[in-house]
């Protein structure tokens, strides 16, 4: 399995988003991109503008998280500013009708599952999707602290994507760094989102995004 490294935006300077990108883009193999609307979560940051100018910046495929009560309204114009594939939360509900928006707008298709959201809520889509991201944090902000009690639902999901044959990427995102990743790959986990890890510490970014790929290599290959 392939570890594939998610640099989370919201982490980074915003005034200075285009220096971020291009410090990450060596290590990055996606940009995670955090759609927050003051509903699903109370925090606000940035939608499909900033996805446009992003866009104008950069080739890396920029992967929408969208931590929205209504995603289905903006779906269109998120793939017009030009996201590669957009995660709406199992959560809202009307998933099945959210799938098929996605395709049809020809983004690719991600189901986001909050820490405490059951594996039942969200297993009967895994046929139908691209990725689905797993939360270890309650969504909302930057910097918190990892979830390890997401790792059997996690486990649990790597299975019956292996059972099924899917071909379908399974992303974990929140307080991922040198430590958890591990944790998280050597439980199925192969798409790694860091937003404080990366561009939170100090470090160069893609030396922060290296190691976090090295420690999660070590435990997949383990
Ligand atoms: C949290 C966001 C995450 C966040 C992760 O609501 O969905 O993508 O940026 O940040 P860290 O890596 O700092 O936990
Ligand atoms: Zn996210």
């Amino acid at each position: 399995m392939a570890v594939r490294i998610a640099p989370s935006i919201l982490s980074a300077d915003f005034a200075a988003l285009a220096q971020a990108v291009d410090a990450v883009a060596p290590e990055a193999d996606m940009l995670h991109v955090d759609v927050m609307d003051g509903h699903f979560v109370p925090n606000l940051t940035i939608g499909p503008p900033v996805v446009r100018s992003l866009r104008k910046h950069t080739d890396l495929y920029l992967d929408c998280h969208l931590m929205m009560t209504n995603p289905g309204s903006y779906l269109e114009a998120f793939k017009k500013a030009g996201a590669d594939g957009c995660s709406v939360h199992v959560e809202i509900g009307g998933t099945a009708d959210l799938i098929g928006q996605m395709r049809d707008l020809g983004l690719d298709v991600g189901l986001a599952v909050n820490p405490d959201t059951p594996y039942e809520a969200y297993g009967r889509w895994l046929g139908d999707i691209d990725l689905v991201l797993l939360m270890t944090v309650f969504p909302g902000f930057g910097g918190q602290q990892f979830m390890a009690e997401v790792m059997p639902k996690l486990e649990r999901t790597r299975a019956e994507i292996t059972r099924r044959g899917l071909a379908v990427a399974v992303q974990v995102d929140g307080g991922i760094d040198v430590a958890t990743a591990p944790v998280a790959a050597a439980a199925g986990a192969d798409v790694f989102v860091a937003g404080n890890a990366i561009f939170g510490t100090g470090l160069d970014p893609a030396a922060a995004a290296r190691r976090i790929r090295v420690a999660a290599d070590a435990a997949v290959a383990a």
